[in-house]
């Protein structure tokens, strides 16, 4: 599978088979978070990779979906503004660099026969107890990762047309 038939392929995936993911496809999956590229080379994330049930069951206080505990693997990527590059104007790049890293494991995933599903929609005061986070590491998105119970359709896009501006 090549980069852009993952890219049009990719679903959202909300419901999941039990069977284990094999650790050297789990760590081949961090690799594509682990190369992504960061403002100023910063990489100012970690990834929490949970398996223990007692810690998923710290993390349903802070995500209530019952989907998303089927999945064998939960991922919580993290970042910490100290670490991350901030422009001149005060913008911080930490969740711009979270969320490539991210995208590059969720591709690399799909590659790989896995699903996931991006969710910000959690309480990041419950993640960050649940995780016992590090410093000013904060929650920024968190995927299930497992193999998929469900064959989404694609969703609609935009037009390019509308998206986008040529001068
Ligand atoms: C930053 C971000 C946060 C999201 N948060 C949630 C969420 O909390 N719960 C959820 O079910 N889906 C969440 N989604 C998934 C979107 O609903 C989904 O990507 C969108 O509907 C398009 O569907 P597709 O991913 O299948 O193409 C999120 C997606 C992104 C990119």
């Amino acid at each position: 599978m090549d980069v852009m038939e993952a890219i049009r392929q990719r679903r959202s995936i909300r419901a999941y088979k039990p069977d284990a993911v094999p650790e050297e496809v789990l760590l081949e999956v961090l690799e594509a978070a682990r190369l992504a590229p960061s403002a100023g080379n910063r990489q100012p994330w970690l990834f929490v990779v949970v398996r223990s049930p007692e810690v998923k069951e710290r993390l349903h206080a802070a995500y209530g979906a019952e989907w998303f505990f089927q999945a064998p693997v939960i991922i919580c990527a993290c970042g910490s503004p100290e670490c991350a590059w901030t422009r001149s104007d005060g913008r911080c790049y930490c969740d711009v660099d979270i969320a490539i890293a991210m995208d590059h494991l969720i591709l690399a995933a799909w590659e790989k026969g896995l699903g996931t599903c991006w969710v910000g929609a959690f309480d990041p005061a419950k993640v960050t107890e649940a995780l016992d986070l590090p410093g000013d590491f904060a929650p920024i998105v968190m995927t299930p990762l497992g193999y998929p119970a469900e064959v989404p359709g694609a969703k609609p896009r935009k037009a390019l047309a509308d998206i986008t501006k040529f001068m």
